[in-house]
Parts: structure tokens; sequence; C-alpha cells
């Protein structure tokens, strides 16, 4: 079974290993739950680097006050056994104390792009994600992290953030994993009921009603994104954002206390 790497130093002692041999370094951070999606992360690194290191850390500063961080999943042995098999070398999973010591003072902010569609209703979340993932870069320094397209804004975040202060670490996208039914695979979607998981892919096919709408002569993005909430109404799905940007259509909705969000390329 691979190593479970808890402290810094431990993990600097592996990476040293690693890098006396110079072999490439491929990080998939996550915060564990690891599903399809996250093996997928694992699988692409794993056939471009020489070893693989998955992060799991359910990172507190990318939570609002008011969500899931106390009930967000913790599996780490499952994680460590679905990571084995999807190639990683190793699981880092520091503690948040390790992470963020008294006196941590110091956060990454990505302007703009951190104040619309989720981040407008996460106040503080992509400043969380960009300081924990700047940090898992200077403490693991790979060659390449690997991030989903499920979370387009993040991706589009973190690009920014490596462009803008000069990050030698190359960002690799990776296409989301669905369910056969075509809802977006996420750690979250452990929090349905059996009923909302009937109701969820209500989500992905409402963005291809938006898609269609999309295609039709003299489409605005307000008639798309009008497109995606008509589609929504009456499946049980509280529309939170739906809107058009980067050449995607986006959408984030509630099932109940649970939000999901996915994205399509238009
Ligand atoms: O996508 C996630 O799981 C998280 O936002 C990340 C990138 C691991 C940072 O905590």
């Amino acid at each position: 079974m691979i190593p479970v790497v808890r402290t810094k130093r431990a993990l600097e002692r592996l990476l040293a290993r690693w890098r006396g041999k110079r072999f490439s370094v491929g990080l998939v951070p996550t915060m564990g739950a690891l599903h399809a999606g996250h093996a997928a992360l694992l699988r692409r690194a794993a056939a471009e680097n020489d070893r693989v290191i998955a992060s799991v850390f359910v990172n507190p500063l990318q939570f609002g006050p008011r969500e899931d961080y106390g009930r967000y999943p913790r599996a780490l042995p499952a994680d460590r056994k679905l990571a084995a098999a999807a190639g990683a070398c190793a699981v880092y999973a520091p503690s948040a104390a390790a992470m963020y010591p008294r006196g941590f003072s110091t956060y990454v902010e990505v302007k703009g792009l951190s104040d619309l569609y989720c981040g407008r209703h996460r106040p503080g979340h992509f400043r969380g994600v960009a300081t924990v993932v700047l940090k898992l870069f200077n403490q693991v320094r790979p060659d390449r992290a690997y991030f989903g397209e499920k979370d387009w804004q993040q991706v589009r975040v973190l690009e920014t953030m490596i462009r803008d202060l000069d990050v030698g670490v190359a960002l690799v996208r990776v296409p989301t994993v669905r369910e056969r039914d075509g809802l977006a695979l996420s750690s979250r979607n452990a929090y349905l009921s059996a009923a909302e998981r009937r109701a969820a892919p209500a989500l992905r096919r409402a963005l291809e009603a938006g898609r269609a709408a999309a295609r039709r002569p003299r489409a605005r993005p307000r008639m798309i994104a009008a497109a995606v909430r008509r589609a929504l109404s009456g499946t049980g799905l509280k529309v939170q954002y739906a809107g058009v940007w980067d050449g995607r259509l986006l959408a984030a909705a509630f099932l109940g206390r649970t939000r999901l969000i996915d994205n399509l390329p238009l």
C-alpha cells in the first residue's frame, strides 16, 4: 500500500528521494472522498509523470461559515486505496494546524475572476482555494498539477494565479467524469438522498437545453441562461446561477441543502 505522508518534513524526505533520481512529479490536489473523477486525474498524472502524489486536505479556508466544512466526507483509508489503484505513489494528508499555524496571515487573491458566479455566492471561496493550492505547489514543487473541468472557474482562477505569480507549475485540465445518467461526479453527491439523486441529472440536462438555445440564430447570453432556468423549473433543483462565461455555460443549483455545479462548452 502507498504511504500516507502527514508532515512537511516527511514530504520533503520523500521528494528528495524522487528528485535524486530526477523523477518528474505530478500533483493531484483533492479534498478526499475520492471518486472516479479523481481517479481520472490520477491516471492522467500517472501517464505523464514518473511519480504522482495525491494531496488530501479538507481546506477550511475555502468554506463559508454556514457551509459544509464540518460534515464534508472524510475517508482517508478508502482514499488511499483508490489513489493507489489509480497510480498515485503517495498520499499527502497534512493537518489543518500544520497548514495554517497560529499567526498565519498571507492570502492569495485573484481579483475580478473570484467575484463572479461561484465566487459571488461563496465570498472568500476562491481566495481559500488559491491560497491552499499555492501552498501545496510550494510544498510539493510538482512539474504538473491536475484539476477537473467540473470546477471550471476554479481552473481559470488557478491558471491566472500561475500566470500572474510566475508559478512554475503546468496546470493540466482534465474533462469532467459523469455518471451514466449525466450527473457530474462530485464528493458532495454523497449528501443526496435517493430521491434527490434521481433528480440531480436535471442540472446537466438543463445545461444541454441552454446549449441548444445557444445554437439558435441571434441567441444572447441572457436567453441562454433563461433556457437553463426554464429547464430546471419543476425539477426540484433551485437555481443559484446560470450564465455564459469564458466560452462555457455554467450553472449552480441546490437540491435540498446540497449545492451542485456543472458546466458545458458552448
Ligand atoms: O477542487 C478541490 O477539491 C479543491 O478546491 C482543491 C483544489 C483541492 C483545493 O482545496
